[in-house]
């Protein structure tokens, strides 16, 4: 009878549970303390004839060490499990999520892009690391020209006698150029965005990386007016429609004629100010009609087609939008400067 009470005992005191100390304290009581289920069977212990108190002692003394490990056991995990609710408060809110801006040049080479693919541009790419027949040779420049040399052109190998010296980091996009005229024919209406590349010491006006926009068209009878139209729709669509454009003759080895455009100042309008140094104008870009030596050396016959091509710098122009006075901006990672750029689209 007695011994199964004990196992009885042991069977229910295995299976308990216990989540907090209250609860916990309730058990010990109910088992362990004077008038606990497990001490009276102790008090009953006198009864028990003297043959079999050997046997029931040992049973019992097992039940103890039973309810008092059990006991032990739930009040570890009890512990454990109310530091873990202190951790955490589920009433908190929730931090929130960063999330990240585009960056200034991304919105505006975007712009610029989304200006020339409503006039049916489309987009042409070509590899930073490029050799000197795109960028120099096929563009029409002399073999001395001075862009060729190291204060410029950054080359893959540095000894000049070294076969892979002809290749080079981009210096311009206008390598694309000729890329599209030598893989296929015209009509080329094209637009290439991308990095360049320049060995230049990195100042607030200067560095030594930067982006253009590049843009060529080709066909037959493709004139200067065509040009001047085309940018003076740019010139509108990126800074407003009061702007107005002006080109004054320049010099590029792959444009004959070329030219450098400027537009009226887009913080005095024109009158003059600080900004423009009062000249009423900013220059954004460099253009011109496709020198003929060009066609021909790409394998598109200039007797029978024109076209023009313009290059654009993607920091020239987000610096005019967003009067950004330092180069060194764009590649700092500075989230204050990248912040500034959350509503601007
Ligand atoms: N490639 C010139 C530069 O890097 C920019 C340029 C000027 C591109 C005139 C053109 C152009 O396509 O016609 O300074």
């Amino acid at each position: 009878m007695l011994l199964e009470r004990i196992e009885a005992l042991k069977a229910q005191i295995a299976e308990l549970q216990a989540n907090n100390e209250e609860a916990l304290e309730a058990l010990r009581i109910k088992y362990l303390s004077k008038k606990g289920e497990v001490t009276a069977l102790f008090n009953e212990f006198r009864n028990v004839p003297a043959e079999q108190k050997r046997e029931f002692g040992q049973r019992l003394n097992e039940l103890k060490t039973l309810a008092t490990e059990k006991i032990n056991a739930l009040r570890d995990s009890c512990k454990a499990g109310e530091s873990k609710a202190a951790k955490i408060d589920i009433t908190r809110p929730a931090a929130a999520e960063e999330i990240g801006t585009r960056h200034p040049l991304t919105l505006v080479r975007k712009e610029i892009i989304r200006i020339f693919e409503r006039l049916g541009f489309t987009l042409a790419d070509g590899p930073e690391v490029e050799d000197d027949l795109h960028v120099f040779t096929s563009l029409n420049f002399a073999a001395d020209h001075p862009a060729r040399d190291m204060q410029d052109t950054f080359f893959i190998a540095s000894d000049e006698n070294d076969v892979t010296r002809n290749i080079v980091l981009r210096s311009h996009t206008s390598s694309v150029q000729s890329r599209v005229m030598l893989s296929s024919q015209p009509p080329i209406r094209i637009i290439c965005p991308g990095r360049v590349y320049r060995n230049e010491a990195i100042t607030a006006r200067a560095h030594c990386f930067f982006h253009q926009i590049e843009g060529l068209y080709i066909d037959k009878n493709v004139s200067f007016a065509d040009l001047k139209q085309v940018l003076l729709y740019f010139a509108k669509e990126l800074f407003g429609p009061e702007t107005k454009i002006r080109l004054r003759p320049s010099y590029f080895p792959f444009t004959e004629p070329s030219a450098e455009m400027d537009v009226s100042c887009m913080l005095c309008g024109g009158k003059g100010c600080s900004f423009c140094k009062n000249t009423g104008w900013v220059e954004i870009l460099g253009c011109g009609m496709v020198d003929p030596n060009v066609l021909d050396a790409c394998g598109i016959d200039s007797k029978e087609y024109t076209g023009y091509a313009f290059g654009v710098g993607v920091e020239r122009i987000t610096n005019l939008k967003y009067m950004v006075k330092d180069l060194r901006m764009f590649s700092e990672n500075d989230v204050r400067f990248l912040r500034e750029f959350e509503t601007a689209h």
